[in-house]
């Protein structure tokens, strides 16, 4: 069992979890995720890492409310458990494999929408320890979505748009004014589907290197389902075992 050490609602139907899970904590690594299940009658959710704590054995993962299972999620209260804890799966995201000086000469930005902006937090505070200031661009549909920002704060430079206007510049993050003030040399985004293509249009027009974590339903989580299978120039790919981080270059997206 893997009980729920600390519980916060972030926004309206999304919350924060640091899960005790020892082992997922000593071996995960930014960019893989895990797949929980409350008990036997649970349906198996995937769930990206957002951070995790070696020392004190904790998996942090952000979620939103969805459907019945992640309703069912919200419920769950500090020291309530998970049945099921597995991870972590899929593969580590290159950022952190790349060469930190090669990094720290080239502008980075993170293009995140919903929860989606949770995993970019941890990777832009891994950039941010190493000498790195990367920006982030957050998109929201108002302010009350959007999660974290005192956080972000901390480790780079933060540009919002929101559909309302209530933050930032009002519309989508590709309209926002910086991609023009800035020629950016890599992108990595996450995020609802549509927004994660029109990133990807952008970057290609302007060719820009861009990252996308794909979220596709997974069921296995270990390649063995085909039910997360993404078209790709190497044929279909299973995201829970290739992915989920993948370069744009490799998606046949209508892009
Ligand atoms: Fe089963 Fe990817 S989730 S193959």
């Amino acid at each position: 069992m893997y009980p729920i050490i600390k519980k916060e609602k972030l926004a309206d139907k999304i919350y924060l979890m640091d899960v005790k899970a020892e082992r997922v904590a000593k071996s995960a690594k930014p960019g893989q995720f895990v797949i929980v299940k409350i008990d036997e009658e649970g349906e198996r959710i995937p769930l990206t890492i957002c951070d995790y704590d070696e020392k004190a054995g904790t998996v942090t993962i952000v979620f939103q409310t969805v459907g019945a299972s992640t309703e069912r999620m919200a419920y769950l209260e500090e020291g309530d458990t998970f049945q099921d804890f597995v991870g972590p799966l899929g593969c580590p995201s290159d950022l952190i494999e790349e060469d930190i000086e090669e990094l720290k000469k080239k502008k980075i930005v993170f293009i995140a929408g919903g929860v989606g902006t949770a995993p970019m937090l941890y990777l832009g505070e891994q950039l941010a320890k190493n000498g790195h200031k990367p920006t982030f661009l957050l998109g929201a549909r108002s302010d009350k979505d959007l999660l974290q920002l005192e956080e972000f704060v901390k480790y780079g430079e933060v540009y919002t748009t929101t559909e309302d206007g209530s933050h930032g510049e009002k519309g989508y993050v590709t309209q926002h004014s910086i991609l023009n003030k800035v020629n950016f040399e890599q992108i990595y985004t996450c995020g609802p589907k549509p927004m994660m293509i029109s990133v990807a249009k952008y970057a290609k027009s302007k060719g820009i290197n861009c990252e996308v974590s794909l979220e596709n339903m997974m069921a296995c989580g270990i390649g063995a389902c085909l039910c997360c299978v993404e078209n790709t120039t190497e044929g279909h790919l299973c995201v829970c075992k290739e992915g989920p981080v993948f370069n744009i270059n490799k998606l046949l997206w209508q892009i």
